[in-house]
């Protein structure tokens, strides 16, 4: 089964700037996504591509709103039509004339399963905060006291132990640094310092 979307443009460039609401954004989520472990993943790295785009970048609301929605559909489509991820997404956004940064940075969330290159400022945190962010969680949940005392260390530890979420590609995480420009220790204690609070 091939996930390759077989094209690299995504979206109307005459939609530039236009989002869903924040309600139409949720009743999707909800609709689409049933699985809490999956919509749990979707809000933390909504929240992570929100306070980049926020704290990091100093980007104005609306923008983070931009950065946020991507993160916060991006695997929308990946609980009911797994084999349609994510196809499926982007089609519904280009339906509803999202604006393209946001339907390219979902399409670009897995290079090696879609076939489209993250380019853009967007797409390379969402590739890159989609990984780390899975594993740092995984690691939450085997500590007693989850985010809780949490350090850099310890996640890098579990980084190279190769059984840990061995799901997760460490070679994914490693390119995804490189292409951001970022160093692998600050991206994880960025992750670390905000994802705890997320429900
Ligand atoms: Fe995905
Ligand atoms: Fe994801």
């Amino acid at each position: 089964m091939s996930l390759q979307l077989g094209r690299t443009e995504f979206g109307d460039p005459s939609n530039k700037g236009k989002v869903l609401s924040r309600e139409e954004a949720s009743e999707l989520f909800n609709s689409w996504v049933l699985n809490p472990r999956l919509q749990l993943h979707m809000k933390q790295v909504a929240a992570l591509m929100k306070a980049w785009a926020g704290e990091k970048l100093s980007l104005d609301e609306e923008t983070q709103w931009r950065w946020e929605m991507a993160g916060l559909l991006h695997d929308a489509d990946w609980d009911q039509w797994p084999d349609q991820h994510c196809k499926k997404i982007i089609e519904e956004l280009e339906r509803r004339q999202a604006d393209p940064e946001i339907i390219r940075a979902i399409a670009s969330h897995g290079h090696a399963h879609f076939g489209v290159e993250p380019e853009t400022e967007m797409d390379k945190m969402l590739y890159a905060f989609d990984e780390l962010s899975g594993l740092i969680h995984a690691y939450s949940l085997m500590r007693p006291n989850g985010y809780e005392g949490m350090d850099v260390k310890g996640v890098k530890k579990r980084l190279k132990e190769k059984t840990f979420a061995a799901n997760v590609s460490r070679e994914d995480i490693a390119d995804a640094c490189n292409r951001a420009g970022i160093d692998q220790d600050e991206l994880i204690a960025f992750i670390v310092q905000r994802q705890g609070r997320v429900r």
